[in-house]
């Protein structure tokens, strides 16, 4: 059996922050869930592996579990990683032949790079420890790999316990770790927390493993998968590379981003192909985007699904349960909510449209309002197919606007406007004639 234990019980004080470090999203999704995922990935090609999450107090089980099939245990106090190692293992109903140890705040982790490791790990002579290595651009506070060419561990020491040499060593430690099991359930109860921190280390089993004859061996990856968020600067390190993996992922599927760097997706942006992203534009959480779309600049996307086609921006907003049918044209400063919009329907300009059912082969003039809120209660409008609003109307819901029917400019409508009718609704114009002339004289 294999089990994957992921520390998650840190009280992650650097963020200085109200909501646990682990919970801090990366690309929309909290960290935990990030390596949560990667671990029942790996759990698919292990069988009869298992899952443990170690948790504080202060974090919600169903939080941390989110939906996902992994148990957790509970590590009242933040002795140190080594404490958290013993929780867990604590909670396993057998001995594990093989234990992958990963840290809730390496959100980057992916589960092919981890299966590769458990690989590696079985290579060498049972039992012993596999630790895998990294060498960031600056390696700051990272603890530090003490090895040999071969590529055999001496120790690994912590930055603030690390001398002035030791810290000029390149290979640091990413918190990934893979045990036989009964090594590592013997090697755990020796950990002590002499160090500055006062902490039981995990890091320490390498060198209580040697002091037993017993190897500990480490493989170097690339560090781009191990980023350890500890601060606020590192979340955003972490951000900036899984949205570089995004960007690569959807131009290999045939999305073209003018600007990559200033496009920003979600973990679960799905979007055709031939579709083209202006630069400037954000994808939030639930966007569906089908093939052929253009997205023009500056725009915000959320909760939303676009049809074949459909064309947004510059500089819409789109909010939350949006439905745009094939070939719909959202234009400038255009904001939409709650609402469907049918094939061929076009609002091109300086809209408002919330809680509205509006059918296809409509025209939304300039500067129209769907007055959906009176202060107190959210209600719905309807615009039928084929309807025509004029600019700068705004439509008091709840109402209907029929089949083919002709909202006149600059109306307010609070009545419901039958099939193929003019609604109009505002005060007739009058002209006074030669009026204009004789104000300038007036004044001259
Ligand atoms: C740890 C490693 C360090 C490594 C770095 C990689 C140790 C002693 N140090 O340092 O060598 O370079 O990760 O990112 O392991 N946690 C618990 N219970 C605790 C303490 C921590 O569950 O009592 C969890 C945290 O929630 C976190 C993980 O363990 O997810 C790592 O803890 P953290 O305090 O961030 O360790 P680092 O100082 O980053
Ligand atoms: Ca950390």
């Amino acid at each position: 059996m294999v089990a994957i234990l992921i520390l998650a019980a840190g009280q992650g004080k650097r963020m200085v922050s109200d909501l646990p470090k682990i919970l801090h999203p990366v690309g929309g999704k909290p960290m935990i869930h990030h390596v949560i995922d990667a671990a029942l990935e790996v759990q698919t090609i292990e069988p009869s592996s298992q899952t443990v999450v170690i948790i504080s107090p202060e974090l919600k089980k169903e939080t941390v579990q989110g939906g996902r099939a992994v148990h957790s245990a509970l590590q009242t106090n933040p002795l140190g990683t080594g404490d958290a190692v013993k929780i867990g293992l604590n909670v396993l109903s057998e001995v594990p032949q093989t234990v992958l140890i990963l840290y809730g705040d390496t959100p980057l982790l992916e589960a092919n790079f981890l299966r590769a490791v458990i690989e590696h790990h079985k290579m060498h002579p049972a039992p012993c420890l596999t630790v895998v290595g990294m060498r960031p651009e600056i390696p700051g506070a990272y603890g530090r790999i003490v090895a040999n060419e071969a590529g055999q561990i001496n120790r690994i020491v912590e930055y603030r316990d690390a001398s002035k040499e030791e810290r000029e060593i390149s290979l640091c430690n990413s918190g990934i770790m893979v045990a036989d099991g009964a090594l590592l359930k013997k090697l755990v109860l020796q950990i002590s927390p002499q160090n500055e921190a006062g902490e039981y280390y995990l890091t320490d089993v390498v060198a209580l493993a040697r002091k037993e004859g017993i190897d500990s061996w480490v493989v170097e990856l690339p560090v781009e998968g191990l980023l350890g968020v500890n601060t606020r600067i590192d979340l955003a390190a972490a951000e900036g590379i899984m949205q570089h993996r995004w960007r690569r992922r959807f131009m290999e599927q045939g999305v073209t981003l003018i600007d990559p760097k200033s496009t920003f997706f979600s973990y679960d942006t799905i979007i055709g192909k031939d579709v083209t992203i202006s630069p400037n534009v954000t994808f939030g959480l639930g966007v569906t985007i089908g093939d052929n779309v253009r997205i023009l600049p500056g725009c915000h996307i959320e909760k939303s699904t676009l049809g074949q086609g459909v064309t947004v921006g510059p500089f819409a907003h789109l909010r939350e349960g949006v439905v745009l049918g094939d070939h719909v044209c959202i234009g400038n400063f255009v904001e939409v909510k709650s609402t469907t919009i049918g094939s061929y329907t076009k609002a091109k300009h300086l809209t408002y449209l919330g809680n509205a059912t509006i059918g296809e082969n409509v025209n939304i003039g300039a500067g129209t309002i769907t007055c959906n809120h009176n202060g107190f209660v959210k209600s719905q409008t309807w615009i039928k197919d084929g309807a025509y609003i004029g600019s700068n109307s705004c439509l008091v819901a709840p109402v209907s606007i029929g089949l083919g029917a002709i909202v006149a400019a600059g109306s307010v409508v609070n009545t419901d406007i039958p099939d193929e009718a003019l609604g109009i609704a505002r005060q007739r114009q009058e002209n006074k004639l030669k009026w204009a002339t004789q104000f300038r004289a007036r004044y001259k």
